[in-house]
C-alpha cells in the first residue's frame, strides 16, 4: 500500500515545459506529500530583479543582484483550499506574475548566478530535511538531493513543449506567437544545459521519462509503479 511506504524524497529534473510542475504536483497530492516547484523560486527572484532595474535590457547586474539577495524573501503557501501552494515574494502572491513570458525570458541569466543558486538549494535543502516532498527543477537529483530515493529525468521533443506551452498560454488569453515560445524553450535548454554552475543534466542514477506521446494519466501511473517498486 502506497500510504504504507516510508516517507521518500522523489527528485524530478527535466527541460523546461515538459510538464514536470504538474506531474510533481500530481503524484504529490496522491501520497500526500509536499509538492515544491523550485523553477518558481528562481522565477520569483527574476520578478524582483526586472522589478528593481537588476535586469536592464536582458542584462543582469549581478554584484547589484548579490548586494540585494538579503532583501529577497522566498516562501510558498497553501491556499485556503488546501490543494494548491503558490509562491510569494517578500509578502505578496507573486505565483500568476511569474509565469509571464517576460520572465520566462529573463529567468535563465539569474539562475545561473551561483549567489542566488546556493541562497535557493539552502532553502530547497531545508523544506525536504522531514521526507515526504516530491521537489522539480534542474538539479534536485544532483545537487540538492543526490541520495533522493527516486529520481526521474522528464523531458520531450521541444515542438511537443512549445505546443502545449502555447495551447495553455492562449487558452488564458495571452497573445504570444508559437515561433516566439518555441525560441524561448529552446534557448533555455541550451543556456541550462550549458552554465557552468549547476547545468542541467541527468544523474546517473535517474530513470528517463520522455512523455512526448503520453497522457497525463499514463505518466502518473509510470510514476507511481516505481514508488510502489521501490
Ligand atoms: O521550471 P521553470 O521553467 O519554471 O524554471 C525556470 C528557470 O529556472 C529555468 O530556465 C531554469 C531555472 N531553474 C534552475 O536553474 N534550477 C532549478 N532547480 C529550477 C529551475
Amino acid at each position: 500500500m502506497l500510504e504504507d511506504q516510508k516517507k521518500i524524497i522523489i527528485a524530478i529534473d527535466g527541460h523546461s515545459s515538459c510538464g514536470k510542475s504538474t506531474v510533481a504536483r500530481e503524484i504529490a497530492r496522491k501520497l500526500n506529500y509536499i509538492f515544491i516547484d523550485t523553477g518558481a523560486m528562481y522565477r520569483a527572484v527574476t520578478l524582483y530583479c526586472l522589478r528593481n532595474n537588476i535586469i536592464v535590457n536582458g542584462i543582469v547586474n549581478t554584484e547589484k543582484l548579490v548586494a540585494n539577495l538579503g532583501n529577497i524573501n522566498v516562501s510558498f503557501k497553501t491556499k485556503p483550499d488546501n490543494k494548491q501552494v503558490d509562491i510569494w515574494l517578500n509578502g505578496e502572491n507573486v505565483e500568476e506574475e511569474i509565469r509571464q513570458l517576460e520572465v520566462s525570458q529573463n529567468v535563465s541569466p539569474v539562475a545561473a548566478v551561483a549567489e542566488v543558486r546556493h541562497l535557493l538549494v539552502a532553502l530547497q535543502q531545508e523544506m525536504g530535511h522531514a521526507k515526504g516532498i516530491v521537489m522539480d527543477g534542474r538539479d534536485i537529483g544532483t545537487v540538492v538531493f543526490p541520495k533522493a530515493e527516486l529520481k526521474i529525468f522528464m523531458t520531450a521533443g521541444a515542438d511537443v513543449r512549445a505546443r502545449r506551452r502555447f495551447d495553455e498560454l492562449t487558452a488564458k488569453g495571452v497573445q504570444v506567437s508559437y515561433e516566439e515560445i518555441k525560441a524561448n524553450i529552446v534557448e533555455r535548454d541550451r543556456y541550462d544545459e550549458t552554465r557552468e554552475e549547476s547545468p542541467l543534466r541527468r544523474a546517473d542514477d535517474a530513470i528517463v521519462l520522455d512523455n512526448s506521446n503520453m497522457t497525463r494519466e499514463e505518466q502518473l501511473e509510470w510514476v507511481i509503479d516505481r514508488v510502489k517498486n521501490m
